[in-house]
């Protein structure tokens, strides 16, 4: 489990980032923070490996004090998918990429070799193993980025905004891997403005406003509360907006769920 108790965080140039979050991340759990540019996300999300630490308040990491602990310990199990991409790649290839940081963990060659092969497949990037991730598109770098954390499973995986650049189909390969690595006990945490995916995903979904969590619940709860959505200035997904204006309840949430709906309303047999 992760632990934040009353963290506040302010940059040197006295910004006041995060303003007293709690928050309780449990094992083999999800998590959206969202909330509009600018209200924290990417601060606090820094705070689950160490790479910032509280001036107030504690972070706790299976019971380990981000304080007491480098980010090299605390990387092991808690692995940082970073929003820009550039931020993260610096290898010749793909391969390498992913390989780096499974060599600094010390895994033994043959199960780099093995962790390389998996990871490749999954992000479907295997034809781009011997290319350099400068030369590959924003969408494709993203996934370098993810492959090379996934390669070592952390127990958390952080990610920043990971759908950027992707597209519907990509975002739905996302979801099932997310889907794949709760099935092995991983938590998945992730930072998006992207309120569609939020709902498609069913993540517990944390609203954060000017450094503070201002709401947190269920996917379903969060999501289609218009008022609290509108103090983080986000919107709520298409299908709830329009289910809402049509007076369902309760509120649908996945195009699946909404096919179903509307067949059922035209008198058609479901597909
Ligand atoms: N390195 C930095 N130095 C000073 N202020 C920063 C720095 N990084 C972020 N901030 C400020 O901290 C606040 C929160 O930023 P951030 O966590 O990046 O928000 P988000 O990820 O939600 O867009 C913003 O006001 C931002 O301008
Ligand atoms: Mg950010």
């Amino acid at each position: 489990m992760i632990l934040m108790e009353d963290v506040w965080f302010r940059y040197e140039d006295g910004t006041e980032a995060l303003r007293g979050v709690t928050l309780q991340i449990e094992d083999n759990s999800a998590l959206a923070v969202m909330g509009k540019s600018g209200s924290g996300k990417t601060t606090l999300i820094k705070h689950l490996n160490g790479l910032l630490k509280p001036v107030k308040g504690r972070v706790l990491v299976d019971g380990m004090d981000t304080r007491e602990a480098t980010v090299a310990q605390l990387s092991r199990k808690v692995g940082l998918v970073f929003q820009n991409p550039d931020h993260q790649l610096f290898a010749e290839t793909v391969e390498e990429e992913i390989a780096f940081p499974l060599k600094n963990f010390g895994f033994p060659p043959e199960e780099i070799e093995k962790r390389v092969d998996w990871a490749l497949n999954l992000l479907d990037l295997a034809d781009y193993r011997h290319d350099s991730p400068l030369s590959l598109s924003g969408g494709e770098k993203k996934r370098v980025a993810i492959a090379s954390v996934v390669a070592w499973k952390p127990k958390y995986l952080v990610l920043d905004e990971p759908t950027l650049g992707q597209d519907y189909g990509r975002k739905l390969e996302l979801k099932r891997l997310f889907e794949k690595l709760r099935r092995e006990g991983h938590s998945i945490i992730m930072v998006t403005h992207d309120v569609e995916f939020a709902a498609e995903c069913k993540f517990k979904v944390a609203l954060l406003v000017d450094g503070q969590i201002l709401a947190l619940g269920p996917a379903e709860e969060i999501l289609s509360a218009t008022e609290l959505l509108k103090k983080a200035s986000l919107t709520a997904p298409q299908l709830v907006e329009l289910f809402q204006r049509l007076e369902v309840k309760p509120p649908v949430f996945e195009v699946e769920e909404a096919e179903r709906f509307i067949l059922k309303l035209a008198g058609k047999a479901q597909p």
